[in-house]
């Protein structure tokens, strides 16, 4: 992807070391997140506890695509949020880019997130009064971008995304598939290390879904970030390089055929 956005050039060796053939990321491609016998546990409502998590031990490496397929109730969203450091767990490690998260206070996990880590939801959470390309420009803006780099990067995000002629749209102005572009091009406004998405095309028609998950992975590979993705979508898991699912709070690798 010669016309890939900025951030490729940090990350962009493990992109072009990979084998093509297999799209998978060289074995010592950098992690970029290591879960590390996770657990979690809810209160029941009645005394108990139902434990989601029960030691998931899972590794991203950079430029590698993950699916993360199990039933609903399994624990994906809690497995996110935890990765996202958006939760602690109750015991276990993650590791962001090699940096244990939870000695960190919440300032400086806060930071970590919006710095290192993009995510994509089901539904695209975008802010409704502001246009698309603002949209993408206020994460930069809250790093402390000049305006001017911020539009910039935002341009070429929409130019990549095919969306250049939605810029001025407010969200409720888009299709389902330009909104979660969109949030997409949110998430990785910043060159986060590691991509999470929950979902992210769960709302959308299969074609829709397919459009979204090309433009995703498109970004994914070109960028050689690590991205996590929830889907119940079996046909798009089978696209990415490794699945994984969770079963009792464990996490497991399903073949990919
Ligand atoms: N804050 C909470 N308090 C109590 N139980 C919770 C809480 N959050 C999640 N759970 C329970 O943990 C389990 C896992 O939930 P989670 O949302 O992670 O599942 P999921 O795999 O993402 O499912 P889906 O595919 O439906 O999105 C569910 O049984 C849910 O009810
Ligand atoms: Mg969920």
């Amino acid at each position: 992807m010669t016309d890939a956005p900025e951030q490729t050039s940090r990350t962009g060796d493990a992109a072009t070391q990979r084998d093509d053939r297999a799209g998978r990321p060289p074995a010592a491609a950098p992690e970029v997140l290591r879960l590390e016998a996770l657990e979690r546990r809810f209160a029941d409502g009645s005394g108990g506890h139902l434990e989601i998590l029960r030691g998931a031990d899972l590794v991203v490496r950079e430029g590698e695509l993950v699916a993360l397929v199990a039933p609903s109730g399994a624990g994906k969203s809690t497995l996110l949020q935890i990765a996202g450091l958006l939760e602690r767990p109750d015991g276990g490690e993650v590791y962001v880019a090699g940096v244990a998260c939870g000695p960190l206070s919440d300032a400086d996990r806060t930071l970590k997130r919006r710095f290192e880590i993009g995510f994509v939801y089901q539904f695209h959470h975008l802010l409704p009064e502001f246009s698309a390309i603002e949209n993408i420009m206020m994460p930069q803006l809250i790093r402390g971008l000049p305006v001017h780099e911020a539009k910039l990067r935002s341009e070429q995000l929409l130019a990549y995304l095919r969306l250049v002629d939605r810029a001025e749209h407010r969200p409720a102005e888009l299709s389902g598939g330009e909104q979660q572009r969109v949030a997409i091009a949110r998430a990785v406004a910043n060159a986060p290390r590691l991509l999470l998405a929950d979902e992210p095309t769960g709302n959308l028609d299969p074609h829709t879904a397919d459009h979204v998950f090309t433009a995703l992975a498109k970004l994914v590979r070109a960028s050689g970030l690590g991205a996590l993705i929830a889907t119940h979508n079996l046909d798009l898991a089978r696209r990415m390089d490794r699945i994984v699912t969770l079963h009792e709070g464990v996490i497991y690798d399903l073949p990919t055929r």
